[in-house]
């Protein structure tokens, strides 16, 4: 038995009572859905920005009445210091994923990003260290790594970031260590490579390209490659993030007050990720003929990502058990029937 299947046993023996934050988008609703089908109790907080009600209403078909009893939902938002408040009260775990997404999103608007990701990431830090909750895990990121060249990416290493969304998963850190230093609030980000799988969002100009490539090519329309296509990623399936987030909150105090890649330690280049998607949706019997339409690069992006997991496999446990192929495998058969 793995630590993870060992953590998954003990909890279903054992409820805990979790919040996940920003719930109904896409990283959230599969952390609420492995919770709820564990036994359980969890808060949601979302305000919608950029989450949907379709997420929770998958969820809830997909665990039984009893287990959907133990979530409640507050429609929120963390920048309001009172539904942060409310939302941890007698809470053991916070999964922090609310947030702004995007780079570009990031470069057209930094002001709503900030407000979202670094006020109502202090604001939940407050709340949490007030209502001394065990363990607090957020959402980081990779773009903390910024100009830094080497590969693959080891956590103590980050060069400076290259977008206001970066700045922005960099301050996360700062304030998550300075709230253990000064009020001993324990705290783990996990820095997500390109997760993706079921229930991630298509739509909209921020979208992430294999839900955005894959929503184009199953409606036969072109696909768009920023730059030469050997931009490279370590692309993470989301039963790996889920994983991961399960794994630290339940770590021991060796493993608390840290930051984690969460990957795969592979790289895929776009052009790789093309040719997957367009075989993966061969196998579903959707045909697709065209060939990638190249543009210019996008501005803030990082050239190449790959990131070392030894840290999170010594110190949480960690053991992925997707890489890309599969999980794009398991991805695809989901969006063919939701698309
Ligand atoms: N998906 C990735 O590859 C990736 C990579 C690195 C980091 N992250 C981080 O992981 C987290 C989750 O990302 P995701 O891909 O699930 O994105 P998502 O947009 O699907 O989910 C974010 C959720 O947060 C909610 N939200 C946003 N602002 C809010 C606010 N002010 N108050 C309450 N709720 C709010 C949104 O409505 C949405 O439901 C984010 O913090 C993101 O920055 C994601």
């Amino acid at each position: 038995m793995n630590r993870y299947q060992e953590v998954q046993s003990n909890l279903k023996n054992n409820s805990k009572k979790w919040l996940i934050t920003g719930c109904a988008g896409f990283i959230g609703s599969n952390l609420l859905e492995t919770l709820l089908l564990l036994n359980q109790e969890v808060v949601g907080l979302d305000n919608f920005a950029t989450g949907h009600q379709k997420n929770l209403d998958e969820v809830q078909s997909q665990v039984s009445a009893e287990q959907w009893a133990k979530f409640t939902f507050i429609e929120g938002d963390i920048r309001n210091v009172d539904d942060c408040h409310k939302a941890v009260t007698g809470v053991n775990y916070i999964l922090h994923q609310a947030a702004l997404g995007s780079v570009p999103r990031s470069i057209a608007d930094p002001i709503m990003t900030n407000s979202a990701n670094v006020t109502g990431f202090l604001n939940m830090l407050v709340a949490a260290k007030e209502a001394k909750v065990e363990t607090f895990v957020y959402a980081a990121s990779s773009s903390t790594y910024g100009d830094h060249p080497a590969l693959p990416k080891v956590e103590e290493n980050i060069g400076k970031p290259l977008s206001p969304y970066a700045v922005t998963k960099y301050v996360n850190e700062l304030y998550a260590d300075v709230f253990f230093k000064t009020y001993g609030l324990n705290t783990i980000g996990l820095r997500y490579f390109n997760v993706f799988g079921k229930r991630q969002d298509p739509e909209g100009a921020y979208a992430a390209v294999i839900p955005k490539w894959t929503s184009s090519m199953f409606n036969n329309e072109d696909v768009f490659i920023n730059g030469d296509g050997e931009t490279s990623r370590d692309f993470c399936f989301i039963e790996n993030a889920v994983q991961a987030n399960i794994l630290a909150a339940t770590s021991n105090d060796e493993a608390k007050n840290n930051v984690y890649n969460v990957a795969v330690g592979d790289r895929t280049t776009l052009n790789i990720l093309f040719d997957s998607l367009k075989s993966a949706l061969g196998t579903n019997d959707i045909a697709y003929d065209k060939s990638p339409v190249y543009r210019e690069f996008r501005a803030g992006d990082v050239r190449h990502s790959q990131a070392d997991i030894g840290k999170a496999k010594s110190l949480l446990g960690y053991d992925p058990e997707f890489r890309i192929q599969s999980g794009i495998e398991k991805a695809m058969s989901w969006y063919v029937s939701n698309l």
